[in-house]
């Protein structure tokens, strides 16, 4: 699991005590996550998923669609607001590589019994991604980008043209711990050219409403105008 950038562990002690307790699934997954040794950086914190369930919430996401998947757990904190707004007709599309990762996530979603209304797309999302656009294109609430930096700009295209008018798209680790802001490493490290570039074009571009925020290793929420 991630932290925090710059928070100590007292401060991500009080923040995790400042937010309500996770769902049982949600605990098990982040605890068997951390046994899996140093993969476990990848899963979003605790405080992460409670921020991925308000953003749910505001914008009263039905469909959602993340791009990273990994063992589950962003994917089940978005699924569970999304069923206590929506019931059955709440879905989210995961897109993923990875066969191991994503069979693990499907124990976590079964105890939760949101496992149904996950559909799980395997194979480089930038071609599940042009699959879904023939299914979902506009009809899309929310969607979560935490795959391949260098994939970024392509997914953000991408989940532009799934979203509705409204509809919000989120990237982890858009701080990448703070390597974007170091002109040698974007020379030198293609993730982080690639999340540095990312980040200005979200700036200046006219088809969204923006915020660069600072939660976790860095997310920056793009709002469809
Ligand atoms: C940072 S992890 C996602 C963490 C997850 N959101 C969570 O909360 O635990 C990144 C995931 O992206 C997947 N991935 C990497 N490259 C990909 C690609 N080209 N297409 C789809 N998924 C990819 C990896 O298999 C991995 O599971």
């Amino acid at each position: 699991m991630s932290s925090s950038l710059g928070l100590d562990a007292q401060l991500t002690r009080y923040v995790r005590g400042a937010n309500r307790a996770e769902h049982p699934a949600l605990l098990r997954c982040r605890l068997e996550t951390d046994a899996m040794g140093d993969v476990a950086v990848m899963q979003i914190s605790p405080e992460q998923g409670a921020f991925l369930q308000i953003c749910a919430r505001l914008v009263r996401a039905r469909t959602a669609v993340e791009i990273g998947v990994f063992t589950g757990y962003s994917a089940l904190a978005t699924m569970l607001a999304m069923r206590e707004m929506h019931g059955p007709d709440a879905r989210l599309y995961g897109c993923d590589i990875s066969d191991d990762y994503t069979g693990r996530a499907r124990s976590y979603w079964q105890e939760a019994g949101i496992d149904g209304q996950v559909e799980l797309r395997i194979g480089d999302a930038r071609e599940t991604l042009g699959a879904l656009h023939g299914e979902i294109a506009g009809m899309v609430d929310m969607v979560f980008i935490d795959a391949d930096k260098t994939g970024y700009d392509a997914y953000y295209e991408a989940a532009l043209e799934l979203l509705r008018p409204g509809g919000l798209v989120l990237f982890d680790n858009v701080l990448w711990s703070g390597s974007v802001a170091d002109p040698e490493r974007c020379a030198v490290d293609a993730d982080t050219a690639a999340l540095n570039a990312l980040a200005s074009k979200v700036r200046d571009d006219e088809r969204v409403d923006m915020a660069f925020t600072t939660i976790g290793d860095g997310v920056l929420m793009a709002l469809k105008r």
